[in-house]
């Protein structure tokens, strides 16, 4: 990797999220975005392949549960964004692991880290064949909830996180607030992006910012979050001012 390619930015698709960032994620980096249920994780990570997709880059999802099955639907009836058609156009691929075809599902025979070593080689093969721009993971959580030791998660995040890095994908991946487990994904990621829901006088305010972003300088303020018809974004106030 060249100096100039480690520079380079990648627009979110967020509008205003990018001036937080200075620009946008590094180009080829796996960043999180961490949140509670209904936060907006998975409107984040769809925004982000859609802008891409739109762009007439290549994108992939990866569904890694049943809740995220219905990100096509979701994304339709939310946003008028339509991904069967990017599908067809071949912007976009998505990977289902909870397919019984991939064989790739829980089961008590499995051991969990046999199931991420799984995972791996799966995510590596479809990234070769379709050789994305960008990919979103929603959510990493099912893979590794099973995983007791806190010394092996680390290692195991940071095998996963490794194969986008390897093939230089731009990355968002969504984790819940779940056991503590977000707070050990977000030990292995390039940046990590909060979002959350803050009491300002009798209103609830969706929140956003960023946590940390490594090699670059950031927005340190934390801003209102919006989601409306034409998707998500940051607007320029505080969720802490009338
Ligand atoms: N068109 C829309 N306008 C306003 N809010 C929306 C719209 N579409 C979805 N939402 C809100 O977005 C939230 C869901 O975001 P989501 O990305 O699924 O959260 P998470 O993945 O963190 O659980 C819901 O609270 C939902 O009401
Ligand atoms: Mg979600």
């Amino acid at each position: 990797m060249t100096d100039e390619s480690i520079q380079q930015r990648v627009n979110t698709g967020i509008p205003g999220l990018d001036e937080m960032l200075n620009g946008g994620f590094f180009n080829g980096t796996t960043n999180v975005v961490s949140g509670e249920s209904g936060t907006g994780k998975t409107i984040f990570g769809s925004q982000f392949l859609y802008d891409g997709a739109m762009k007439g880059e290549k994108t992939m999802c990866i569904i890694t549960s049943e809740e995220s099955k219905s990100i096509v639907k979701e994304m339709k009836t939310s946003f008028g964004w339509d991904f069967d058609e990017l599908v067809e156009k071949g912007l976009l691929t998505f990977v289902d692991i909870t397919d019984p075809s991939l064989r790739l599902q829980k089961s008590v025979e499995i051991a969990p880290s046999e199931l991420i070593k799984s995972f791996k080689k799966l995510v590596e093969s479809k990234i070769e064949e379709v050789k994305p721009d960008r990919i979103f993971i929603d959510s990493i959580e099912a893979l590794f909830l099973a995983i007791e030791s806190n010394y092996k998660l680390r290692t195991l995040i940071d095998d996963v996180f490794g194969v986008f890095r390897k093939h230089n994908v731009t990355s968002v991946i969504s984790v819940g607030a779940l056991f503590g487990l977000d707070t050990m994904v977000e030990y292995g990621a390039d940046s990590v992006i909060k979002l959350g829901r803050i009491m300002a006088g009798n209103n609830l305010q969706r929140s956003v910012y960023v946590m940390k972003m490594r090699g670059s300088a950031t927005s340190n303020e934390v801003r209102v979050l919006s989601i409306s018809d034409n998707g998500m974004a940051v607007l320029k106030q505080s969720p802490y001012l009338e």
